[in-house]
């Protein structure tokens, strides 16, 4: 099947590669003449386990086109991911101007032949109206065309594995044609995997997506609640929750507690759909409250730092873990962002490493020391934090890193380290909750 991919980005490109190792015809399309230069070379735009490979295995076959020319592929193609980012307005609102404007071109681009487009971005319910009725606007009358909503939910750092393997996959149709066309997309992936579908019509796809994110931030922002009641009462945090997720109606997943939730997706998504809320007139407070809780993660860490060295005005501290989690350079909403932002601000010297993130950060932050691996951060360093939970750090010689610190005092924002076992090395631990 020939498939058209608009915007190739974290969500565009896993798509796109995915699909063309499923055997279909894609071309990807993206109007970042940079991006495009380096995929069609084979080199990822991004930090992706596993995407590099498949990006040149499936170049190489054929199978997967990279260009910057949308026309030509529309016209050709069958079915038309639309992937672009849907980036808050300063309301929290989605910005749907890059929706639009491929929808746009792609009314522009449409012959007589029957398509189907895919609404993959995450966007508020009733967008693909929106795009229906802007694709009818701009194409020619014979257009024949329906329009799907196919929300994602892989994860970075995991997106080839979530998008091969996902929970589900959820198909927002309003015409059997269109649901005809999406199955056989899917098809290899179903017959390998026994993935469930769920078809549902377009709105309530829409909002699956933003239900499902609003959910899993909330348990987040529950995780981090009951870490900061035990961190008041004594309580220990994993003890509580990991008895609380044993009941299978709540499930252990998604229950860490730490220095909040940051990423393009959880933070944006949730207030959109409070902006949403608030257009039909319903109580949005569930998610004030997620996203107060939220600040208060970071917030708590740095209150715990304040306390323990006092005087923080020209104070060397290391900072393990740059991206908002691992296994990604991305920084987007990374609470390392925010609590570097407010150490700088109290005339911290801050020393970090990242395995992966640090080009990202050097983009928005120059004027911190960037190291070469995690045993240079944490040299002549007062303390040391933990703000991505990386595997590299949990291997690291701990040893060597309480030799070299001024002070070896460690403040674990991710959990990753047992507190008994940093006591018994010497090391002043805190953690979060326990
Ligand atoms: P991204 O910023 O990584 O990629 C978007 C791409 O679209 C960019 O490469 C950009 O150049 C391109 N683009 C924008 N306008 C274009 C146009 N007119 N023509 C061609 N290309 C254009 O974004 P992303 O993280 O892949 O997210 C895309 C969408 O998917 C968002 O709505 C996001 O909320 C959603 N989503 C993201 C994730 C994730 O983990 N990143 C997961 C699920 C859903
Ligand atoms: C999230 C969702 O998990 C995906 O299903 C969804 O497709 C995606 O958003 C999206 O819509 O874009 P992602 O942002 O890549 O994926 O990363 P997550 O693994 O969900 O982590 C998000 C943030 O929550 C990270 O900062 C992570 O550290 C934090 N987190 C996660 C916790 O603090 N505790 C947890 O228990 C889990």
């Amino acid at each position: 099947m020939k498939i058209a991919i608009i915007g190739t980005g974290y969500v565009g490109l896993t798509t796109g590669v995915c699909l063309a190792d499923l055997g279909h015809q894609v071309s990807c399309i993206d109007n970042d003449l940079e991006k495009v230069e380096k995929l069609k070379r084979g080199i990822p735009p991004i930090f992706e386990p596993g995407i590099e490979e498949l990006i040149k295995k499936n170049l190489e076959s054929g199978k997967l086109t990279i260009s910057s020319e949308i026309t030509p592929v529309v016209k050709e193609s069958e079915v038309i991911f639309i992937c672009v980012n849907t980036p808050p307005k300063a309301d929290g609102q989605s910005d749907l101007k890059y929706v639009e404007q491929v929808a746009r071109e792609i009314a522009e681009s449409l012959n007589s032949d029957y398509k189907v487009i895919v609404d993959k971005s995450t966007v508020p319910v009733k967008t693909a109206e929106k795009v229906k009725e802007t694709i009818l606007r701009y194409s020619q009358d014979e257009t024949k065309f329906d329009v799907v909503s196919n929300p994602e939910f892989l994860r970075e750092g995991m997106a080839i594995k979530d998008t091969l393997e996902p929970d589900r996959i959820v198909i927002g149709v309003d015409s059997e044609k269109a649901k005809e066309k999406m199955l056989e997309v899917y098809k290899p992936l179903i017959e390998k995997t026994n993935t469930p579908i769920k078809i549902t019509s377009v709105r309530s796809a829409e909002l699956i997506k933003h239900g499902a994110n609003t959910f899993l931030a909330a348990k987040i922002s529950f995780a981090n609640l009951i870490a900061h009641t035990c961190e008041e009462t004594g309580a220990n945090a994993l003890e509580v929750l990991e008895a609380i997720g044993l009941d299978k109606r709540i499930g252990n997943q998604f229950l860490n507690p730490g220095i909040g939730f940051g990423g393009s997706c959880f933070p944006k998504d949730i207030a959109a759909y409070k902006k949403t809320l608030e257009i039909l007139g319903i109580n949005g407070k569930f998610i004030e409250a997620i996203e107060e809780i939220n600040q208060e993660a970071w917030q708590r860490f740095i209150h715990k730092i304040e306390k323990e060295l006092w005087v923080l005005d020209g104070k060397i501290i290391g900072v393990l873990g740059l991206s908002f989690k691992p296994n990604t350079d991305d920084i987007r909403n990374a609470p390392a962002l925010k609590i570097i932002g407010k150490l700088k601000a109290d005339g911290v010297k801050i020393k970090a490493y990242d395995p992966q993130a640090m080009e990202n950060f050097k983009k928005v932050m120059l004027d911190i020391e960037y190291c070469q691996n995690p045993y240079e951060a944490a040299n002549s360093a007062e303390a040391l934090l933990i703000c991505t939970e990386w595997d590299e750090f949990r291997n690291i010689d701990l040893k060597r890193i309480k030799e070299s610190m001024v002070t070896p005092i460690v403040f674990d924002g991710r959990n990753i380290f047992e507190p008994t076992k940093m006591e018994e090395l010497g090391f002043k631990y805190f953690g979060v909750g326990r």
